[in-house]
């Protein structure tokens, strides 16, 4: 399975900037075919960067979706739009969207089923809180938000979808969560997804993790055997951070 690192730019970098700081991550990474390498940038600069990036390896995610096609929905931005203009994965269920624009685990599940409707790839985020974690509730938290998040979907699905862990408590604060405390709940959501749609079909669904994801811990946190990549926010707005993290170093046994 060939991992999978991500950038997400949250809401930085306008357009000029963004496309500048697409051109240097080309650069230095651009031809890399041993990682599946993703950015993110803001619904602004997608265009852009895309031309920007035509012709590397390197692939574009759009941030947030609507699930309509169409219509009156005034501010939002639909599946198809996103397909139109090269993205080919979308960022779902991110905590911030949840947790700041009130998003449902039934609204993340529409937005999952009309990326994949729309033949793209959604990254579902998952992960819990600080007081959910000391509560001990961490595995009951992920296993409702993964088991929600991927309702109605089809077993021949499941390979195209991206898990993202990413333990709220980690987001944005400089605490990464161990590579234990992440390898084990990466374990535990492969099992739920071995259980529920069968090895065959989900043995390729891959679970990366984000939370603080930074060139000084990405080797440790991709030397265990269940993180197949990682979700990058503050560390993928400087290239030179973000391409040290697609070049971790492998020790996966
Ligand atoms: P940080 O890497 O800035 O902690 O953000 C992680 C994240 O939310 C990626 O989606």
């Amino acid at each position: 399975m060939i991992p999978f690192i991500a950038g997400n730019w949250k809401m930085h970098m306008t357009n000029e900037e963004g496309v500048a700081l697409a051109r240097r991550v080309r650069d230095l990474v651009g031809e890399n075919r041993d990682v599946e390498i993703v950015i993110a940038p803001p619904f602004t600069s997608l265009s852009d960067v895309k031309r920007a990036i035509e012709g590397s390896t390197i692939r574009l995610a759009a941030q947030n979706v609507f699930w309509e096609r169409e219509g009156a929905f005034t501010g939002e931005i639909s599946p198809p739009m996103l397909k139109a203009i090269g993205c080919e994965y979308v960022i779902v269920g991110h905590s911030e969207r949840r947790r700041i624009f009130g998003e449902s685990d039934e609204d993340v599940n529409r937005k999952l089923i009309a990326t994949l409707k729309e033949g793209m790839r959604p990254i579902l985020c998952v992960g819990e809180t600080i007081e959910e974690r000391r509560a001990g509730k961490t595995l009951e938290v992920v296993r409702r938000q993964v088991d929600k998040g991927l309702q109605g979907i089809h077993g021949r699905e499941i390979k195209d979808v991206i898990i993202a862990y990413e333990p709220v408590w980690a987001i944005g604060t400089g605490e990464t969560a161990t590579p234990e405390q992440a390898e084990e709940v990466h374990c535990s959501i492969k099992e739920w997804l071995f259980e529920g749609f069968g090895f065959e079909e989900a043995k390729d669904c891959r679970v990366i993790y984000g939370g603080s994801v930074k060139p000084e811990n990405i080797d440790a946190l991709m030397a265990e055997s269940n993180i197949d990549g990682a979700l990058v926010g503050g560390a993928s707005l400087k290239a030179e951070s973000f391409a040290r993290i697609v070049n971790f170093r492998h020790t996966k046994t």
